[in-house]
């Protein structure tokens, strides 16, 4: 599904108080089946961003195009529920969302809602486990009994039960450990590659940006700074310099070793093996 932003303008009505222009005059093009990294400071608007597309949050002015459906202000609430039933949303730590008394309800939540037939919840249900790599035999545990990595996965596959068409996440792997970080971004690219899932992940580490995504959106203030191919993006040493971004792991071993012998390799390494190749074809392994 694409996605389509023409000149949205957000902000958050607090009683009286009108916080201005959280997002500000963006416009955006999103094709189907990428798989954008969304990064910036806090309080850019990364998460505000993924709201708007799951019309959770309405513009204040432009619109949103989600596949067929329209996001304006005046969106009403029939067009708002399409949206959410096509756009899954995973907040940061789902797992404090958990609530059923099993995984199996806890999962099962979601496509009921959106009015699954018994059989079609059945299904989604058993898909998604096996989608996040969790045992059938969890299924009738409370979902509280688990670690927080597979309680972060009953979240993740709860979501995946609706079959959205788009995937956004918020910093999906917040406290977990390298390990589990790894899987959960493993699998979202999965999803990604092999279901054709649109994704807009938010993440501050410049490694999951460089392995995993396809694009990069920064923002900075609500407005967006620049919308761009990851490649070309850490190909940009004045713009990452600029905003003082972190470079991936591999990209800071190049430059150093292109420092210490003097060699500039042809492109930059995004990952390990890109790295190893480069060494390779420079003789330097
Ligand atoms: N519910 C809210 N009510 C009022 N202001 C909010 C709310 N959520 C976020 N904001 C403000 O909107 C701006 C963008 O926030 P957010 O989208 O959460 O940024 P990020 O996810 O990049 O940290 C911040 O200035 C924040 O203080
Ligand atoms: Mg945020």
């Amino acid at each position: 599904m694409q996605i389509k932003f023409d000149q949205v303008s957000a902000d958050y009505q607090l009683g009286p108080i009108r916080a201005k222009n959280i997002i500000d005059n963006v416009s955006l093009q999103i094709a189907p089946a990428t798989f954008t990294a969304v990064i910036g400071q806090t309080g850019a608007g990364k998460t505000s961003l993924l709201k708007l597309i799951n019309g959770i949050l309405r513009p204040s002015s432009g619109s949103i195009q989600v596949g067929e459906f329209t996001l304006d202000h005046s969106a009403n609430k029939a067009t708002l529920n399409q949206v959410r039933s096509r756009v899954g949303m995973v907040f940061q730590f789902p797992e404090n969302q958990l609530f059923a008394e099993t995984v199996e309800a806890d999962i099962a939540f979601g496509p009921k809602n959106f009015n699954f037939s018994a059989e079609e919840v059945d299904q989604s249900v058993y898909r998604s486990l096996e989608r996040v790599g969790l045992d059938q035999s969890l299924l009738k545990r409370s979902p509280f009994s688990l670690s927080g990595g597979q309680q972060r996965r009953v979240a993740l596959a709860g979501v995946l039960a609706t079959k959205p068409d788009i995937l956004v996440l918020d910093e999906p792997g917040a406290g977990l450990d390298a390990r589990g970080k790894q899987e959960i971004f493993a699998l979202i690219k999965k999803l990604n590659q092999q279901d054709r899932v649109t994704v807009l992940v938010v993440t501050h580490d410049m490694n999951d940006v460089a392995i995993y995504a396809d694009h990069v959106l920064l923002l900075d203030q609500g407005k967006v700074v620049t919308y761009q191919e990851t490649r070309a993006f850490f190909s940009d040493q004045d713009q990452l310099t600029e905003w003082n971004l972190e470079l991936p792991d591999t990209l800071h071993l190049q430059r150093q070793i292109e420092r210490r012998t003097g060699i500039n390799f042809k492109q930059i390494s995004l990952t390990q093996t890109e790295l190893i190749d480069q060494l390779i074809e420079e003789k330097l392994l």
